[in-house]
């Protein structure tokens, strides 16, 4: 959600920043805009929609015109006030002498906005962004100093804020702060870039500082010098940074999607090196630091998490049940974040997130930690906001995923908690006879996953057939309900098709009175489970209201041809790990249908890949 990048040197700025935000661009965002510094004036640009329209306003001017030593750019995922130029970023202070980008929420806006306009200040956009324009606008006019100004008015300041600050009358540096909103500055050679995520540095420079909260950094061409708002020196520690350009290229797929959904085998064969040794070792996972009798003692675990980790997180409560013996809860962290909840200081809480930056995550992981929780964050970004809240924090090594539409992550996601629950297992000494065979079969799923993937072209056709319902109904049990779910939603997401999920148990409560021909059934059936006969009677039930029916399944039952038009088969599998291999068709149906209906497969509408408000 949003997107920031500055940059001084001297490469083309204006090709820098559009670069950088066309890398950020998987963010989401409904208008861009850029402002390049040009000695001593401000030249700022804007357009509603895609970057595009940002590119075309832009090559429509003179090399004159758009020449630039400096420049901050920004994409907005419009909060406060509609996706309008005069709400798009940069803001100017009221004299024009400052422009910023800002990515996250001011919360006291309204409180500064009415003593700005006491004063006499006048505003033209609906933003929380131009508050803090005008409010470092306001002090400059008294301190004289872009970074002295910065430091006075960050106090003020509540809620989360990245901001990328130029004045008009201080060329040569870019300031730039935060706090609860990522921003990371590019070391380069004799120029220097600030991006809010990694993808608008990696091909500028691989030498990586995070800035910490409230820390406040003057960027200059030739140098970076930090300070804390006191003025306080803090010393640069620079890092390397691990990712390799190919992680954030289509390597020849049509979409990132497509190219996400099949790094699923190696991402679960790399999670899975160096854990399972051999079956009858306990696994490794030093990552966990809570000690191993603090977790024997815990009666209580609760995981939250929003959308595709939610669903993953329904999984684990399913693993840790059935294998561990614990009571598991799993909440949206929406939810969990405005009811009176009653986490204390011995449960263990497990927050699950991609991007690490969904607010609601967060607010629910600080909430916990108040409370005196354990937590275990499971994400892909261990550079994310929610680690700081962390006892342990899981890296899911997924790479960076581009699409909105999660994919990789999840099963990744997936794959952690099937390791974690059996090392809670094996930590609490129980189902100690069943995790041989768990654990052999785990190190079987990335070779299935090819196996599915295999089947892609079939699938993709089948795609193509159900590309003209307006309707789905998705059923799974047990395990693969969330499978389901999860499924509903990517259908959701990236076709605009209404998709929803329900328990099979659940459609002769309700959901069968909508069903007909024009509403096909999609089911997940997994043999070797007591779910499997329940959930083909229910299937029976939906037939006989003339539903189309679909399912995915890893049984060879040459008999469930009769009953189900469409059939997708996956390798043979435990129900218990069957979510890993079942996901798969999902994925590759919505994206083939989302493809054939030529919607915007990789940027949906109306959908940010990290959603940092609540
Ligand atoms: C996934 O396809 C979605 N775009 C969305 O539901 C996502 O999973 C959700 O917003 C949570 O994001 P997070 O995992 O980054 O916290």
């Amino acid at each position: 959600m949003c997107g920031i990048v500055g940059y001084i040197g001297d490469s083309n700025v204006e090709k820098v920043l559009m670069q950088g935000l066309d890398s950020l661009k998987y963010r989401g965002y409904d208008s861009a805009g850029v402002a390049l510094y040009d000695n001593g004036n401000i030249k700022v640009f804007k357009a509603v929609g895609k970057l595009e329209n940002l590119q075309n306003k832009l090559s429509a001017l003179s090399d004159d015109e758009k020449r630039a030593s400096m420049g901050i750019g920004h994409i907005r995922w419009a909060t406060h006030g509609s996706a309008t130029e005069v709400n798009a970023h940069p803001h100017l202070s009221m004299d024009g002498n400052i422009a910023i980008v800002h990515n996250g929420i001011i919360e006291n806006y309204k409180e500064l906005k009415g003593e700005l306009e006491a004063k006499g200040y006048v505003f033209k956009s609906q933003t929380d962004t131009e508050v803090v324009a005008y409010l470092i606008g306001d002090e400059y006019k008294k301190v004289g100093n872009l970074k002295v100004a910065v430091q006075h008015i960050i106090p003020r300041l509540k809620g989360a804020y990245a901001l990328c600050i130029m004045c008009k009358d201080e060329g040569g540096k870019i300031v730039v702060v935060r706090k609860n909103a990522p921003l990371v500055i590019g070391i380069g050679n004799g120029e220097n870039i600030v991006a809010s995520d990694i993808p608008a540095i990696i091909s500028t420079t691989s030498n990586i500082v995070y800035l910490n909260d409230d820390e406040v950094a003057v960027v200059k061409k030739d140098s970076v010098e930090i300070e804390d708002l006191n003025g306080n020196k803090i010393p640069l520690n620079i890092q390397k940074m691990s990712i390799e350009m190919d992680a954030i290229s289509k390597m020849g797929y049509k979409h990132y999607m497509l190219k996400e959904i099949y790094e699923q085998p190696n991402i679960v064969r790399n999670l899975l090196c160096g854990r399972i040794t051999n079956v009858n070792t306990p696994i490794s996972l030093d990552e966990v630091k809570i000690s191993r009798d603090a977790l024997k003692q815990l009666s209580r675990v609760q995981i939250i998490a929003c959308g595709t980790s939610l669903h993953a997180g329904q999984i684990g409560r399913y693993l840790i049940e059935d294998l561990v013996g614990v009571a598991t809860e799993v909440e949206p962290a929406s939810e969990y974040i405005y009811r009176k909840n009653t986490t204390d200081k011995n449960s263990l809480v497990i927050a699950i997130s991609q991007s690490g930056e969904t607010a609601d995550t967060i607010t629910a992981v600080r909430q916990a930690r108040e409370k005196g929780a354990y937590i275990i964050v499971i994400t892909n970004r261990p550079d994310s906001n929610i680690t700081r809240y962390a006892d342990s924090i899981l890296n899911v090594n997924a790479g960076i995923e581009v699409s909105v539409a999660a994919t990789k992550s999840y099963t990744a996601q997936l794959l952690t908690l099937y390791l974690f629950a059996i090392y809670f297992a094996e930590v609490k000494g129980v189902s100690l006879d069943r995790l041989p065979s768990i654990k052999e079969e785990l190190v079987s799923i990335p070779v299935k996953m090819e196996e599915v993937l295999s089947s892609d072209a079939d699938i993709e056709k089948k795609a193509e057939a159900l590309s003209k319902y307006q309707n789905f109904v998705y059923i799974g049990r047990g395990v693969n309900l969330p499978t389901a779910m999860e499924g509903a939603l990517k259908l959701k997401e990236i076709s605009y098709i209404n998709a929803n999920a329900y328990p099979a148990g659940e459609l002769k409560h309700g959901p069968i009175a909508l069903l007909d021909e024009n509403m096909p059934v999609v089911s997940v059936l997994i043999p070797g489970h007591i779910s499997y006969d329940k959930t083909i009677s229910n299937c029976e039930e939906a037939r006989a209201r003339g539903a189309k029916l679909i399912t995915i399944t890893s049984s060879d039952d040459k008999e469930l041809e009769k009953l189900f038009d469409v059939i997708i088969r996956i390798p043979v599998v435990s129900d218990m790990l069957s979510p890993l291999l079942a996901v798969i068709p999902f994925q590759l149906l919505a994206y083939h249908i989302s493809n054939f209906l030529g919607k915007d497969v990789d940027q949906p509408r109306n959908l940010a890949k990290s959603v940092t408000v609540e």
